[in-house]
């Protein structure tokens, strides 16, 4: 079964063809990070905009890298929700239009069920149950994943997004947008414990995150630290970055191992763009081994926003029987709690 996933949840343009939920044939996208940078984050009526402009070429290029024609597909995946609604529309209604014209069935997808499956683009696969984190700059949640469509929300952010701290954060610094690439870059040459920035653990009990207060804390150190060059002129942007990146990390990884441990699983899935961050990977993977835990990361490609992940979820659906029609609209919000379950026999 050939699926075309497409995705224009927020900046990215994407399209991607997966076979059998499983191998990737093609993943295509076009990034609008360089329209957005001197804004300094996303801007909503920019990325709808562009996303007109690239949707039929990415489209395009995604078939004619599959090498297949749009008679080959047997279905169409596209994301509804969450995301920015200016942009969810491009990619629907362009989706709808080659559905009705070609006659292939069209499926609705969830932007976050995409990220959770992600990880099945991989050879290596976790077994079902699992606990997910789902880190990007929209979204920090953890969830127990039973099986395909099986999801509940055990954690998230209550204030700002992971991700959204690193972009932040880097505009407090002057670095631009998107902030994650450029901090743990700049982290590489700083000290990570020369500032002892605030850690948001919550309750003992508690899997959610809070990260604005951290990004209060930076900004105002910076401020201080602008005033007072004299005396602090060893200390550099890189002690600032690679303090700040070392606070949301040790957070991160507490909170997944307490998750898993809470829910008695021996697999975690890592997925979204901050999950691309090579010392999260790094210190997961050092707090896992010591307790005989497997943490699955997909490769980076996999873990920004793709159309290949949304032809997973696709797959899925499409052979569970799902389908939209023509009044299917975007939904802003769309919590993954919402979504049914899939029965399939696939690695379970
Ligand atoms: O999943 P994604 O492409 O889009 C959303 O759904 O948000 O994630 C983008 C986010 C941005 O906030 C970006 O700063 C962050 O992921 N990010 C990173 C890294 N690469 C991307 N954060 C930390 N370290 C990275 N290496
Ligand atoms: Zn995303």
């Amino acid at each position: 079964m050939i699926v075309l996933g497409i995705d224009t949840s927020c900046d990215d343009t994407s399209a991607g063809v997966v076979e059998n939920g499983q191998r990737t044939l093609s993943n295509v996208v076009h990034s609008q990070v360089k329209l957005h940078h001197p804004h300094g984050g996303v801007v909503p009526e920019l990325a709808s905009r562009e996303h007109l402009r690239n949707i039929m070429p990415v489209v395009e290029e995604s078939l004619s890298r599959a090498n297949i024609r749009m008679s080959d597909l047997d279905g169409i995946g596209v994301t509804v929700g969450p995301g920015l609604v200016g942009s969810l529309l491009v990619g629907l209604y362009y989706a709808k239009g080659l559905s009705y014209v070609h006659n292939i069935p069209l499926v609705a997808m969830n932007h976050l069920e995409g990220h959770i499956l992600s990880i099945f683009l991989e050879e290596e696969v976790p077994l079902f149950p699992f606990v997910a984190l789902t880190v990007s700059g929209g979204h920090t949640n953890l969830y127990h994943v039973k099986g395909y469509g099986q999801y509940t929300q055990i954690g998230q952010t209550l204030d700002d997004a992971a991700g959204e701290a690193f972009d932040k954060v880097a505009k407090i610094l002057g670095l631009g947008y998107p902030g994650g690439v450029v901090i743990e870059k700049l982290a590489l040459e700083g000290d990570k414990d020369r500032i002892k920035f605030p850690r948001a653990y919550l309750s003992n009990d508690s899997l959610d995150f809070s990260f604005s207060g951290l990004k209060t804390a930076v900004a105002l150190y910076v401020k201080k630290w602008h005033k007072s060059q004299a005396e602090s002129r060893e200390l550099t942007s890189a002690d600032i970055a690679a303090s700040f990146q070392e606070s949301v990390i040790d957070v991160l990884v507490n909170k997944v191992m307490k998750a898993r441990e809470k829910m008695s699983v021996k697999s975690v899935v890592v997925a979204g763009g901050v999950a691309c961050n090579n010392r999260l990977r790094t210190k997961l993977l050092e707090a896992a081994s010591s307790e005989g835990i497997q943490i699955f990361y997909p490769r980076p490609e996999y873990c920004t926003d793709n159309g290949a992940m949304i032809a997973v979820s696709g797959y899925h659906r499409l052979l569970h029987g799902e389908r939209c029609d023509l009044s299917t609209d975007v939904r802003s919000k769309y919590p993954i709690q919402e979504l049914s379950p899939v029965i399939s026999c696939q690695h379970q």
